[in-house]
């Protein structure tokens, strides 16, 4: 049966039975340890994830609603639950469910967000690729990205629009450097009592260490391909800048090329705002990359972080 909450305003639009058993088919076989959803309601998309995956899962419950979290207690004495506002840094930071995922690492994350805007015109969002407006369901699915970080991925119910439309498109495009982003399943507009709204569900998975290695323009790395290989190791790779500078000067304007990168680009998470220097396609590196300067100073701004595909200068 479907219950919806009370009271009004936090989108109690409840996931069905066959919506959460969907969502939760999109978790790999082997999905275990801590399952986190931070807009639980009344724990549909826990429980679904329990009746597939039994005790090696540990559910954790967020919501900011006091009767929902109250009845979610009654329910399920077995479960982490807590109340917060899981938009607000200090709400999630201080609740007990943060505390052991920042403890234990979060596997999943389950998501069913509350759609509505109520006149708000959204939220900006600050990434490594820059600052994005972001519709409420949208900043959900960052801060379940960002805070929880889990190490499987995302699960999530969106409305339709924020895949469809032009107005996150940037911030998909983002989201494609780091992660996978695959629609699961498009809902029929009525799979939610009482709401007639365009929905799908999408899993939000890190691309593994090998998969961005793997991306054009990486071939010049030194690990092995065997190492590469292995998905589930937490590598680091060490690359020495060692193409000169004017191997970026030199770049012939019909070769592929990319961004050179240089000890005077970095400045902390921002990116440089020089012009920068291009260098063939073939010298480039792929990845999320800690970029430290071999000659100069040390200061608070360097070393960088940079995700994307560069050279390196010697
Ligand atoms: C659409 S319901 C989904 C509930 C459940 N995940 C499901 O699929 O059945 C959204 C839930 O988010 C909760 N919620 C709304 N705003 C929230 C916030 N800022 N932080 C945490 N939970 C919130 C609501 O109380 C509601 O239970």
């Amino acid at each position: 049966m479907q219950i919806r909450s009370e009271v009004q305003g936090v989108d109690a639009y409840y996931s069905p039975e066959w919506v959460a058993d969907l969502l939760v088919s999109a978790l790999p076989s082997s999905a275990s340890g801590v399952v986190i959803d931070p807009a639980a309601g009344d724990g549909a998309l826990l429980r679904s994830a329990e009746r597939r995956f039994g005790t090696s899962i540990q559910a954790a419950a967020v919501d900011v609603d006091r009767e929902t979290i109250r009845r979610l207690r009654r329910a399920e004495p077995g479960w982490l639950i807590s109340r917060a506002d899981f938009t607000n840094d200090r709400s999630l930071y201080s609740s007990s469910v943060y505390g052991v995922a920042q403890r234990a690492s979060v596997s999943w994350v389950l998501l069913n967000p509350p759609f509505s805007y109520r006149g708000n015109s959204g939220s900006t969002i600050t990434t490594l690729y820059g600052d994005f407006r972001v519709a409420r369901p949208v900043l959900f699915l960052w801060r379940a990205l960002e805070k929880l970080r889990p190490k499987g991925g995302v699960v999530a119910v969106l409305p339709a629009g924020v895949l469809d439309g032009d107005r996150h498109r940037d911030f998909w495009e983002a989201k494609a450097r780091l992660f996978t982003v695959t629609e699961i399943e498009r809902l029929p507009s009525r799979a939610f009592l009482g709401a007639v709204v365009s929905s799908v569900i999408v899993s939000v998975v890190p691309l593994t260490f090998s998969s961005l290695l793997n991306r054009p323009g990486a071939e010049h790395s030194t690990v092995s391909a065997q190492e590469k290989d292995n998905s589930t190791c937490c590598c680091v790779d060490i690359i020495r800048g060692r193409v000169p500078r004017a191997v970026g000067a030199e770049v012939d304007s019909g070769e592929s090329s990319i961004d050179m990168m240089h000890t005077t680009d970095l400045n902390g998470l921002r990116a440089s705002n020089r012009p920068h220097l291009r260098a063939s396609a073939s010298l480039a590196s792929s990845g999320v990359f800690v970029v430290i300067p071999r000659v100069g100073n040390p200061a608070s701004f360097r070393p960088a972080i940079r995700s994307g595909t560069f050279v390196f200068s010697d």
